[in-house]
């Protein structure tokens, strides 16, 4: 089993790669696969609402010049996805909500019943907020959401300082442990049947 960690901070060694880097630790302890994927510096473009996804009845976005659709593709393969990012003013990256929305949109059944679970790192405030935005999605799509022993959180400014939070970093260590006893309760169980979804807006 593999789990899918994705690290939205520009900042290669920053602190959200240090908690994604203790979480993928912690998973491998328990025998499950992780791999570390990091955004990095180059722009990711945002939703045009373009439909060409949905039209081409494909699972892809019809902007191939940026990380979207190779991070997609992981996506589909992991059975479990973590998802990090440094807090900016009380929300999460830029660039991993563009990442997100483009990649939910054009590839939803990808991620539908996997477990999910979202890291936020901060210098002080705004993470639980960042949470919530960077969970809202996998909320609508079935996926179990994965918590810890206190909200998934980590503090630090400079680069290296989220090493310094032991509190943050045993979150993230027990945040792995639940993570691979959820993939290991879920392997070889069926799938839930679900009726098929009525889509309906508040004019109609
Ligand atoms: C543009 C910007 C906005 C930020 N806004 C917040 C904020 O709202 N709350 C906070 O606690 N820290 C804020 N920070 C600090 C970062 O969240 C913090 O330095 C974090 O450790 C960076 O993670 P990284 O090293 O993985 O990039 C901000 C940093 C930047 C660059």
């Amino acid at each position: 089993m593999k789990v899918l960690l994705i690290n939205g901070s520009p900042r290669k060694a920053g602190n959200t790669y240090i908690a994604m880097s203790e979480i993928a630790k912690s998973l491998e302890l328990e025998g499950i696969e992780a791999e570390i994927v990091s955004l990095g510096t180059k722009p990711i473009r945002s939703c045009i609402a373009c439909n060409s996804c949905k039209a081409k009845g494909g699972n892809q976005c019809m902007f191939d010049d940026d990380l979207c659709n190779e991070v997609t593709a992981k996506m589909k393969e992991c059975d479990g996805l973590i998802v990090g990012s440094p807090v900016y003013y009380g929300q999460p990256n830029g660039g991993l909500l563009a990442l997100l929305q483009r990649a939910l949109f054009s590839a939803g059944s990808y991620f539908t019943g996997k477990p999910v679970a979202a890291v936020a790192v901060c210098r002080r405030g705004g993470a639980t907020a960042s949470l919530q935005t960077m969970l809202m999605p996998f909320m609508m799509m079935h996926c179990p959401i994965v918590t810890s022993q206190y909200w998934n959180i980590v503090y630090g400014r400079d680069a290296g300082e989220a090493a310094l939070d032991q509190e943050g970093m045993q979150t993230m260590r027990s945040l792995a442990k639940n993570m691979a006893t959820m993939l290991n309760g879920l392997k070889n169980q069926p799938k839930p049947e679900y009726e098929t979804r009525q889509a309906m807006n508040f004019i109609r």
